[in-house]
């Protein structure tokens, strides 16, 4: 047997080979490439779109088929009217705090800075010096205290990556929301033709909340779940899909009786939770990051953190974002916002009666979500086999292997004739008619077997059939597990089962 040792490389390198990894095997490629990309943003290829539809599949699935609670979906516009975001609180809240170095002209987000110059700290073995400037810097963000962030830059004569000065402008506030212009008038305001491409999905869901509750007669306590692009203007867009300019939110916002909000918030954590736990993602790779510095409409929030290659980073929100949004809604539109609760109040024996609902939202980035899975499924393994005994030589060999969850395998089933010719391709495109209308398929005849399957271990691909002379006599495959890559002999009819039990 190969002895299977892991090989995995130091985080950097890793992250560097998962980046490189997704462009080979065509997950992800850089946006106009032929035109030398664009910044921060990205294209999911043949591979990454299964991948990524599959995770929006599983997402929408258990929030709403198989939630516990009555969940519903919407399909919102990316363009809503332009008094949305100025309800929001987006047009005027919607900042990051940046600074500048005069002498390279490169832009940084305050926080980033402080972080990155807190990460060299730890480096050098100064965790608790990085830990209370990190400290400190969460208490001034808080405070919207600039001049205090300022000083700490200056007095710690933090420089810029790029030029190594510490020739810093003032602070500033900088709008993520991107604009554009419809060709004729959408208000009567100065600038009358401005929208903006939504910077989050939950607005479409606030705007449309008693359409769908009063179509749908739904009672409180239920949610709307929504999937789609948002777009931020990040100055510091970095990290390949961790940090982008265009990418797509999973979000859920969950309407609750006033008081209870609290008790729904703890409920959503543990349940958020749960569901990346429910795919195999390891409990040690998460934690909960609570907010210091809430967002304009919270009264409780924390992140999901997932241990990324390059650390400990935000995978997904859960916020208690109180009445604020429809309170919002109300006042800028005056149309009422109200719903009429005829649940009896057992303190007073009446129905609780017309209230705004509170909310909590939970808000995962599908991009995030790809390159957590991706993260943690990619494997680099030694498979060399030791000199032995008799004299023989060490045989070098290893592999790549994207260990997936087989539900959000792109592929769950490649079938490999092993040989082009005595009607073996001709019984592998019998194998793959019965089983494509129900999972993804894959045929290759090109290569030796065992290039095929290092490809298919590559993809992710859980299960590889071969068809030899032996299925012409017996309607037998082998069939070769992807993470042990074990292989045994089964007949062609049980395939369907074997891999639908892993779905
Ligand atoms: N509706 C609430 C909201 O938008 P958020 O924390 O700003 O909250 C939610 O964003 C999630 O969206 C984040 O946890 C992250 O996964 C994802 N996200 C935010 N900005 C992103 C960006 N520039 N690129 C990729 N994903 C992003």
């Amino acid at each position: 047997m190969a002895k299977n040792k892991q090989k995995q490389p130091p985080t950097d390198n890793k992250f560097q080979a998962i980046i490189s990894h997704c462009k080979e095997y065509g997950f992800i490629f850089p946006s106009s490439e032929i035109y030398d990309g664009l910044q921060a943003v990205y294209d999911y290829g043949q591979m990454g779109s299964e991948l990524k539809k599959n995770i929006k599949d599983y997402w929408w699935k258990s929030m709403t088929q198989l939630a516990d609670e009555n969940i519903v979906g919407i399909d919102a516009a990316i363009f809503m009217h332009p008094t949305t975001w100025k309800a929001s609180g987006h047009v005027d809240n919607f900042n990051d705090p940046m600074i500048d170095n005069k002498d390279s002209k490169k832009r940084y987000r305050v926080d980033h800075l402080i972080e990155e110059y807190a990460a060299a700290l730890s480096a050098e073995g100064k965790e608790n010096e990085a830990a209370a400037l990190l400290a400190s810097m969460e208490t001034l963000l808080a405070k919207d205290d600039f001049t205090g962030l300022k000083k700490m830059i200056d007095d710690n004569k933090m420089q810029c990556a790029v030029s190594h000065t510490c020739n810093w402008t003032e602070i500033r506030q900088f709008n993520l929301m991107f604009s554009t212009e419809f060709g004729t008038a959408v208000s009567s305001e100065e600038g009358n033709n401005i929208v903006y491409l939504r910077p989050e999905t939950a607005q479409g869901i606030f705007v449309n909340f008693l359409n769908v509750q009063k179509t749908g007669r739904l009672k409180i306590p239920f949610g709307i779940a929504q999937i789609g692009k948002a777009f931020r203007n990040e100055i510091v867009a970095r990290q390949f899909v961790f940090r982008m300019r265009e990418f797509e939110q999973m979000e859920m916002q969950f309407f609750v009786r006033p008081g209870t909000q609290k008790e729904w918030y703890e409920k959503w954590k543990a349940k958020r939770m749960q569901w990346h736990e429910s795919l195999g993602m390891p409990a040690a790779k998460y934690r909960f990051h609570d907010h210091v510095k809430l967002a304009h409409y919270a009264d409780a929030a924390c992140d999901i953190e997932y241990e990324f290659p390059i650390g400990f980073k935000e995978l997904e929100g859960i916020h208690s974002r109180t009445d604020f949004d429809l309170q919002q809604h109300q006042q800028y539109s005056k149309k009422k916002m109200q719903y009429f609760d005829n649940d009896l109040n057992p303190e007073t024996g009446k129905p609780y009666g017309n209230y705004i609902p509170y909310v909590i939202e939970t808000s995962i980035g599908l991009d995030r979500m790809f390159l957590a899975v991706i993260s943690q499924a990619y494997e680099e393994q030694d498979l060399s086999l030791p000199a032995g005994e008799a004299g023989t030589e060490e045989k070098k060999d290893s592999r790549v292997v994207l260990k997936l969850p087989p539900v959000l395998a792109p592929i769950k089933l490649a079938v490999l004739p092993l040989t082009k010719k005595d009607g073996l391709p001709a019984i592998a495109e019998e194998i793959i008619q019965a089983c494509k209308p129900h999972f993804r398929c894959f045929y290759e005849e090109k290569d030796s077997i065992g290039k095929r399957y290092r490809r298919m271990d590559a993809l992710g691909t859980p299960y590889c059939v071969t068809v030899d002379h032996q299925t012409k006599e017996d309607q037998t495959v082998t069939i070769r597990h992807r993470d042990s890559m074990e292989q045994e002999r089964v007949p062609i009819d049980s395939l369907r089962e074997i891999v639908m039990a892993g779905l």
